[in-house]
């Protein structure tokens, strides 16, 4: 720990709150001064996982395991002291000196944490897009025809993608930040003749897709008009795997019960935007074990609102097996009115969903 001075390391641990870190994890109660949950370290039906926001450690009764917020990212994440500091301090707004505090960091972490700002700096890039270009008159059109609010498109940051082969290429180099790592954030796509490269995204509306902790992962773009394909999604990229993520995720409100999945990211935004401020996507129609296994941080019970088609429907039950199997309860909402909850809500309202 030599290397970092005792102030910085403090600072970032002052202004860090654990239950706050753990949270992203863990599926924690307010029990007396303390939080209680499900152990994430080792198998637990009840709860023996503690952690103290007056003391800012956690301990588990059961395993034994226990530390500070930095011990918990290291063995939680599998990562060493710098990476928790760098990852924590970026959290909370604290600079580190950067040569030193980058020494021990391993390159792989270095590129996602590279990805991470770039996906940041495209996500509010395409928002402002939307918000403020005369080109996005169509897509602002679009939304609100589909009964998109402004505050629905602020919550969710979405944005717009420019019809351009170079927007984004652009923007991003008048930053001086390098076509190498834009190519490895799946922001653009190599020409197929030639040299360069032109923007993965063009013409679309964009959904960016947060993970638990708000970092932008990846990016979904809706086509305007009638197209192939009506959505396009980021490619697979060192921070990005689709069965990983759930879209609307870190915009979920804690103290709803039960989780409600759906399949697409218009059904997401439209329930939250009518008070079901518990609804995540699964990003296509197949439930992963990984993302049950997210969702069990959140809840213990899960309803799962699919397209109402037989392809819906077979996801459902298939989804239902996964989430039992992975220790959560599941039900499917039969939807009656509309192929979707979008469509349900629009045509018979939200108190009929
Ligand atoms: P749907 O085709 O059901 O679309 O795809 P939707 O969500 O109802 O969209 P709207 O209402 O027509 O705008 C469900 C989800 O499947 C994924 C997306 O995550 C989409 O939200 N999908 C669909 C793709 O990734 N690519 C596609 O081409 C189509
Ligand atoms: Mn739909």
């Amino acid at each position: 720990m030599g290397l970092y001075p005792e102030e910085i390391v403090r600072e970032v641990q002052d202004r860090a709150d654990i239950v706050e870190i753990v949270s992203n994890y863990v599926s924690l109660k307010k029990r007396g001064e303390n939080y209680v949950g499900l152990c994430p370290f080792h198998s637990e039906k009840t709860p023996s996982f503690n952690v103290s926001p007056k003391k800012q450690l956690f301990y588990c009764f059961g395993c034994g395991m226990g530390g500070n917020v930095f011990t918990f990212l290291m063995k939680k994440e599998n990562w060493t002291f710098p990476e928790a500091l760098r990852y924590l301090a970026d959290k909370v707004g604290v600079k580190l000196p950067e040569e030193r505090a980058l020494g021990k960091v391993s390159e792989a972490f270095k590129l996602k944490r590279a990805i991470l700002e770039i996906n940041r700096i495209a996500a509010e890039y395409y928002h402002q897009n939307l918000l403020k270009t005369a080109q996005a008159e169509r897509a602002r059109r679009y939304l609100s025809n589909r009964g998109i609010r402004e505050e629905t498109v602020e919550r969710f940051k979405l944005g717009y993608a420019l019809p351009a082969w170079d927007g984004l290429i652009n923007f991003m180099r008048s930053k001086g930040i390098r076509e190498d790592l834009l190519l490895k954030a799946g922001l653009i796509i190599p020409k197929n003749y030639g040299k360069g490269f032109y923007d993965r995204f063009r013409d679309r509306i964009i959904f960016p897709i947060l993970d638990v902790t708000g970092s932008v992962v990846g990016f979904g773009g809706r086509i305007l008009d009638r197209g192939e394909p009506k959505y396009l999604n980021s490619p697979e990229t060192p921070v990005f795997n689709k069965r990983e993520h759930l879209y609307g995720l870190p915009m979920v409100d804690k103290e709803k019960s039960p989780i409600v999945l759906v399949e697409g990211y218009m059904d997401c935004i439209t329930l939250h935007q009518y008070g079901f401020k518990q609804a995540v996507a699964s990003l296509g129609t197949s439930l992963t074990e990984q993302q049950a296994r997210i969702l069990r941080r959140y809840t213990d019970e899960v309803a799962i609102a699919y397209d109402s088609d037989a392809a819906g429907q077979a996801a459902t039950a298939r989804g239902i097996g996964i989430l039992v199997k992975e220790g959560l309860r599941g039900k499917g909402i039969e939807l009656a009115g509309g192929n979707d909850p979008d469509a349900v809500i629009k045509t018979r309202g939200e108190e009929a969903f």
